[in-house]
């Protein structure tokens, strides 16, 4: 795999000091990522809408010191400082060494805050990453003004997803692959693309609606759920599925099939949950809720001949996907039938977005 592309060879600028800002979103995957090896390679390929209105926006100050053995940064989360926020950012810092060497001459300082409530249980990792990987090209872009905004954006995501896999998905829209699959022109097991074919007038401005079914802290997270599909009796053909689902998902995207669309998407939600459900040790993160709502969400498909679907992350809370022809009955029933199984009531509407946006 070509990772020295992303070693910096020319840096012809000196920079005593400098400050970016970029808001990047989350994702959410179609076909799930669950499953990788060292660093940070998956199992198999996914792909998943960008999102628009849940986001992170970080901004990073650079000022120039001596070269330096450890990552020297203060982190601020919401305008507080966030200790305990930090072993994770150092991580992040240590695996991109090899990649932005020059971010060890710099005293970093970092505020970052998200457009959604820090404990609602979407995980902030996608758009927390991505958004320091936006700013540290940033930087290199100042050190080296040559680079292309191809390669900014391609190294990016690469440098985003060794801080956390889904993160790599998070820097264009509005849907993105992640890993080397051989009907998608371009993909890699190194950074997020686009998706390469032109897309069905049906998936235009799709909706998600985020329905926050617990937002308590996950009982297991997903770098220890990864884990456990290392050794797991059925890991080998859900890796294979996984790649078959976006063959199949592929060429929906392009015909506009919604049906096979929902098909699918539903499936691999429930296949992921079904992975932890068989590991070894086993573990539930649906709660009773995000099954009520499931069910009711199959009726009201049946009988509204809608296009509603779902699809779940790591967690309980439900996505409600849906064409954005049916937003407002679907919002209705959303407001009307599900919200009651939310926590607070709450939910997030939210639409298919574009990436990263230098503010
Ligand atoms: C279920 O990207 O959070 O959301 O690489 O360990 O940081 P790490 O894992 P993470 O896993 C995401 C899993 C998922 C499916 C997906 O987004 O594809």
């Amino acid at each position: 795999m070509n990772t020295a592309q992303f070693v910096p060879k020319i840096l012809s600028e000196v920079i005593e000091k400098a400050s970016f800002t970029w808001q990047t979103p989350s994702n959410i995957a179609l076909v799930k990522y669950w499953g990788k090896s060292n660093p940070q390679i998956p199992k198999n390929a996914s792909i998943s809408f960008t999102l628009n209105n849940c986001h992170t926006i970080t901004t990073i100050e650079f000022l120039k010191t001596e070269k330096l053995l450890v990552a020297n940064f203060d982190l601020f989360f919401e305008g507080k400082r966030k200790e305990e926020f930090k072993p994770k950012i150092a991580e992040f810092f240590k695996r991109v060494q090899e990649y932005c060497p020059y971010i060890f001459e710099y005293k970093m300082t970092i505020h970052s805050e998200n457009s959604f409530p820090h404990s609602s249980g979407i995980a902030s990792s996608a758009s927390g990453l991505s958004a320091i990987a936006r700013c540290l090209m940033s930087l290199e872009q100042e050190l080296n003004p040559a680079l292309s905004e191809d390669f900014i954006n391609k190294k990016a995501s690469f440098l985003a997803r060794l801080g956390s896999g889904s993160a790599s998905r998070s820097i264009e829209g509005p849907l993105v692959v992640w890993g080397k699959h051989p009907e998608i022109a371009g993909s890699s097991d190194l950074f997020g693309v686009q998706f390469p074919y032109e897309v069905h007038s049906i998936f235009e401005n799709y909706q998600d609606a985020i329905l926050l079914v617990d937002k308590g802290e996950k009982q297991v997270s997903s770098t220890v759920g990864h884990q456990l599909m290392h050794n797991h009796p059925y890991a080998e053909s859900r890796f294979q599925q996984a790649n078959e689902n976006l063959s199949k998902l592929s060429k929906i995207l392009q015909n506009g099939a919604i049906k096979d669309f929902i098909n699918l998407v539903e499936s691999e939600a429930l296949t992921l949950h079904a992975m932890m459900l068989t590991s070894s040790p086993y573990f539930i993160l649906m709660k009773p809720n995000t099954l009520e709502i499931i069910n009711k969400i199959w009726t009201y498909r049946q009988e509204h001949n809608s296009n509603i679907c779902f699809t779940l992350d790591a967690g309980a809370n439900v996505h409600v996907l849906y064409p954005a022809s049916e937003k407002d009955p679907v919002n209705r029933f959303i407001d009307n039938e599900l919200s009651k199984y939310c926590q607070k009531k709450q939910y997030i509407c939210d639409t298919v977005g574009f990436g990263a946006k230098k503010l």
